[in-house]
C-alpha cells in the first residue's frame, strides 16, 4: 500500500480508528506492554512511527515524563488531527505530531541531516520538525512502530532506517540517566509490534477468522507492487498472506539487528511484540 492510499483511509475512518485504538477490549494491556518493551528512560526523545490519532501517546509520556519529547509521525492528516486534539486537551508542552513518511523520518544526525545541518527539516506540510521543543531532536533515543510494519511494502528497510535513526543519535544524550551517569554510548531501543497468523494451538483455529477481519479491515491497494489482475484475484488468503510475511521481515530485522532483541507472543498468538538495543554508530 503506498503512503497516500493509506493516508486517504485512515483520514476518512480517523474517528471509528481512534475508538478501537483506544477502547477496545485489549487494546490498553497490549499498548502497557509495548511501552513496557521499548523501556525508554525519563527524558528520553522517542519518536513513533505511524502514530495514528495518538493512542500510545499517553503511555509514552508518562515514561519520559515533563523532561523528555515524544514525537509522533504519520502519513494521514486526518489521524493526525484527533492525536492533536489528545495533545491539546491533556496540556502536553513536550509531545509533538508531524504528517511524515515513516519509512523516510525527516530526522537526522546532525552530522547527517536532510538539509547538511541538523535543522530546518521540514515535514510534508512545510513545518520543521528537527528543532521541536528547543531540542535537537535528531538526537532520538528510542523508536517504536505499533500496528505499521504490516502496512509497508518494504518493513526491513524500515526497520534500518529506524535502527540507524536511533543509532545515530548523541551519545551524550539518553535520558536524564545519562546526565547523571555521565552519558551511555550511543544508540537506544526500538520496539514493533503487530498483528499474524497465530502458531499457537488454540489460536490455529482462529485463523480463518481472523484472516477474514484482515481483509475486511485492510485499506485498499495492500498488493502494492502487483499488476492489477493479480492484485484484484487476491483476497483474503494474500491479504493475511502478505501480513505474517511482513511481520516475520520487520521482527526478524529487529532480532537482527539488536544485541538483545526478544520476542512476546499476547492474544493467542496473534499480537507480536518485539524489541531490543540498537548500538550507538
Ligand atoms: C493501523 S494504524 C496504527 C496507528 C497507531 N500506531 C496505533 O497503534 O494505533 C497504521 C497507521 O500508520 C499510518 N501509516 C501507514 N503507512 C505509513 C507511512 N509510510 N508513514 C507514516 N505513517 C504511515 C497510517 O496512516 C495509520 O495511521
Amino acid at each position: 500500500m503506498s503512503g497516500r492510499d493509506a493516508a486517504a483511509f485512515y483520514t476518512r475512518y480517523a474517528r471509528l480508528y481512534d475508538r478501537l485504538a483506544t477502547d477496545a477490549p485489549f487494546v490498553t494491556g497490549l499498548r502497557e506492554r509495548v511501552v513496557e518493551a521499548l523501556d525508554p528512560d525519563r527524558g528520553d526523545v522517542v519518536v513513533e512511527m505511524g502514530c495514528g490519532t495518538g493512542a500510545n501517546l499517553p503511555y509514552l509520556r508518562e515514561r519520559v515524563g515533563r523532561g523528555g519529547t515524544v514525537i509522533g509521525l504519520d502519513v494521514s492528516g486526518g489521524v493526525l488531527g484527533r492525536a492533536r486534539e489528545r495533545i491539546e486537551r491533556a496540556g502536553w508542552g513536550n509531545v509533538h505530531v508531524a504528517r511524515a513518511d515513516a519509512t523516510r523520518p525527516p530526522l537526522r544526525a546532525p552530522t547527517d541531516a536532510l538539509d547538511g545541518s541538523g535543522r530546518n527539516v521540514s515535514d510534508i506540510d512545510g513545518r520543521n520538525v528537527s528543532d521541536i521543543d528547543g531540542r535537537n531532536v535528531s538526537d532520538v533515543d528510542a523508536v517504536l512502530a505499533t500496528f505499521l510494519t504490516g502496512m509497508l511494502a518494504d518493513p526491513e528497510g524500515a526497520v534500518d532506517e529506524w535502527c540507524r535513526l536511533v543509532a545515530d543519535g548523541d551519545p551524550s544524550d539518553r535520558g536524564e540517566a545519562a546526565a547523571v551517569s555521565g552519558g551511555r554510548s550511543g544508540g537506544g531501543r526500538i520496539c514493533v509490534a503487530g498483528l499474524a497468523r497465530s502458531t499457537e494451538p488454540i489460536g490455529r483455529l482462529l485463523n480463518p477468522a481472523f484472516a477474514a477481519a484482515v481483509r475486511l479491515a485492510a485499506p485498499p491497494g495492500g498488493g502494492d507492487g502487483l499488476p492489477r489482475a493479480r492484485r484484484e484475484r487476491s483476497g483474503a488468503e494474500s491479504a493475511v498472506a502478505r501480513l505474517d510475511q511482513r511481520a516475520v521481515a520487520a521482527h526478524g530485522r529487529v532480532h537482527e539487528r539488536c544485541r538483545d532483541a526478544s520476542t512476546t507472543r499476547l492474544l493467542g498468538g496473534f499480537a507480536r511484540i518485539t524489541a531490543g538495543s540498537v548500538d550507538g554508530s
